[in-house]
């Protein structure tokens, strides 16, 4: 079993490929490898580890005929054609779980980050403007009581969701199915997107990158929110149009918005940096010690599983797989 890795992982999961695989190439720069550096690492491998960052087209998985597995070190996929995958029966596997506390937990940081203006505070504090209390000082908006909206309620929607209890709001969310962990648990009510972008003081998006949910959200539907709202997107960046965003933003459509993810990263549109009611994050969702540790082992455990013909934890496209 030869394999090929995109980026250095966390130790833990570099030792699993290194005792169970007979060789493992580590690209070895601390940088996102360029299309032809992967498909030189990929020569003669059976099997790849890649990152969100890397895009696994078409080009890159016909490169090599050996290829039989893509283990990719995320939850989200749209990183990699898995239908090019499918049709040439490679297995693809992801590592949700592992990292639902860690997102649901960055998703509440932005959310108080943004409404209790902590950034725009630091940075004045740091500047040595503040001269005493002041009665007006940086104004922000209370969480306790208000109406939270949760676009997407898979595993981490779910967990950001729950975690409104300790603020005693009232949670409306937007899913395909029913979401009774929610309806129980808080008595959260499933309401359209449309219902939900106009009734909540704060939204935050939870989606997968797919066709439907590429620009979701647009300038029509940002507007359709309350002029104090604040919307927090630690999902994919493209599900938000970044440009009808900074228009929204700059015309004081709503209160201000919450990023660690961007539509063409790591490029962010200039204006959002001149803004100051916008905070952002350099997609950090999973970057906690313990979680990058776990997203090692379980991309490594999946690759080397998949590699034996066994059942992986994690497969997104398992028809692939043989009984
Ligand atoms: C994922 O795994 O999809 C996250 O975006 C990584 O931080």
């Amino acid at each position: 079993m030869k394999v090929f890795v995109t980026r250095r992982i966390p130790e833990e999961g570099i030792k699993l490929l290194e005792r169970e695989c007979d060789e493992v190439e580590v690209y070895s720069f601390d940088r996102i490898p360029s299309k032809n550096e992967i498909i030189e690492g990929l020569k003669g491998k059976d099997g790849l580890l890649c990152l969100l960052t890397d895009r696994i087209d078409r080009d890159v998985i016909s490169s090599n005929p050996k290829l039989r597995v893509i283990s990719n070190y995320a939850a989200g996929y749209d990183n990699i054609d898995v239908d090019e995958a499918t049709k040439r029966g490679i297995v693809v596997t992801n590592t949700p779980d592992v990292l639902t506390n860690a997102t649901a937990e960055l998703a509440w940081a932005l959310l108080f980050a943004v409404a209790r203006r902590v950034v725009e505070g630091d940075k004045f504090t740091r500047e040595g403007k503040f001269r005493g209390w002041s009665p007006t000082l940086l104004l922000g908006k209370e969480l306790a009581g208000k109406t939270l909206g949760v676009i997407g309620t898979g595993r981490i929607g779910t967990a950001f969701a729950l975690k409104a209890k300790c603020f005693d709001m009232k949670v409306l969310y937007f899913n395909r199915s029913r979401n009774e962990v929610l309806e129980d648990r808080l008595g959260a009510r499933k309401v359209d997107l449309e219902e939900l972008l106009r009734e909540s003081d704060f939204v935050s998006i939870h989606l997968p990158l797919t066709e439907e949910t590429y620009h979701l959200i647009d300038y029509e539907k940002i507007c359709m929110m309350k002029r104090d709202a604040i919307i927090v997107n630690t999902a994919r960046g493209a599900i938000i149009n970044e440009k009808d965003l900074v228009r929204a933003l700059s015309e004081g459509r709503i209160f201000g918005a919450g990023l660690d993810v961007y539509e063409k990263e790591p490029e962010i549109t200039e204006e959002l940096k001149k803004l100051d009611n916008v905070v952002l994050l350099p997609h950090i969702g999973s970057a906690t010690l313990e979680t990058r540790r776990e997203m090692a082992i379980l991309s490594a455990e999946n690759l080397i599983k998949a590699l034996k013909g066994e059942k992986p934890r994690y497969c997104v496209n398992p028809e692939v797989l043989r009984d």
